[in-house]
């Protein structure tokens, strides 16, 4: 029960915030704020809620063997890992009237569906890979609207991040060490609706 609460709880929040920002009066201008701005805070915000989820429910509830996170959670009972975590999540605020979009992308994915799909997610990895302390933005358009992407390095901040990837029979790349760039996230910022 704690898990699931837990778990709708990072989710509701997650969809309050992104909510908020669709129906505050200057969604078209982020209310005044850069486009670039407002992804930098939807990224610490998504970021926060992963790491908690992370340390706190799925490590904590594996330490003392309560319950995994594995791959086929839905049939297995189990908890969802935080890569699918996050993609999940993602899947809520789209339909928002925010139009947030984020999730993880990688020269390496373990999914292929993780792969650069796009100019702009190749060069971005490439630089992000180079310059990890900054992220990488682009104005794209998608019809007549146009989109803030931005990405930013996902790190191997854990042992637990280099671990599973090294081990994992579908990662093209099995000798990641701490700190090393993954792969980056992407959030994507609507400028015009
Ligand atoms: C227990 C295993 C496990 C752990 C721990 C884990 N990952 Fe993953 N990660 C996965 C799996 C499985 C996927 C693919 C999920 C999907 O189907 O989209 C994935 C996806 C990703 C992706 C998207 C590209 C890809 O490989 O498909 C990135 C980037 C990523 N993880 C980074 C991290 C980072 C950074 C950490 C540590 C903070 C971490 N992962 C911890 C298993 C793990």
């Amino acid at each position: 029960m704690i898990k699931k609460s837990l778990i709708f709880g990072t989710i509701s929040i997650l969809v309050a915030v992104f909510a908020y920002w669709g129906t505050s009066s200057g969604a078209k201008d982020c209310g005044g704020i850069p486009a670039e701005k407002v992804a930098d805070m939807v990224h610490a915000v998504i970021q926060s809620h992963r790491t908690f989820y992370t340390v706190h429910v799925v490590e904590r509830l594996q330490a003392k063997g309560v319950v995994v996170a594995s791959e086929n959670w839905r049939s297995e009972n189990t908890l969802p890992l935080p890569a699918q975590f996050l993609k999940e999540s993602a899947r809520l605020p789209v339909n928002t009237s925010a139009k947030i979009g984020y999730k993880l992308v990688s020269l390496w994915p373990i999914n292929k569906q993780n792969g650069p799909k796009t100019e702009f997610e190749q060069k971005g990895l490439l630089e992000t890979l180079q310059h990890p302390d900054r992220p990488y933005t682009e104005v794209v358009m998608d019809g007549r609207n146009s989109y803030l992407q931005a990405m930013y390095a996902d790190m191997a901040v854990s042992q637990a991040c280099i671990g599973c990837h090294n081990a994992h029979p579908n990662s093209p790349k099995q000798n990641f060490r701490q700190n090393d760039v993954m792969g980056a996230m992407i959030v994507t910022v609507p400028l015009s609706q």
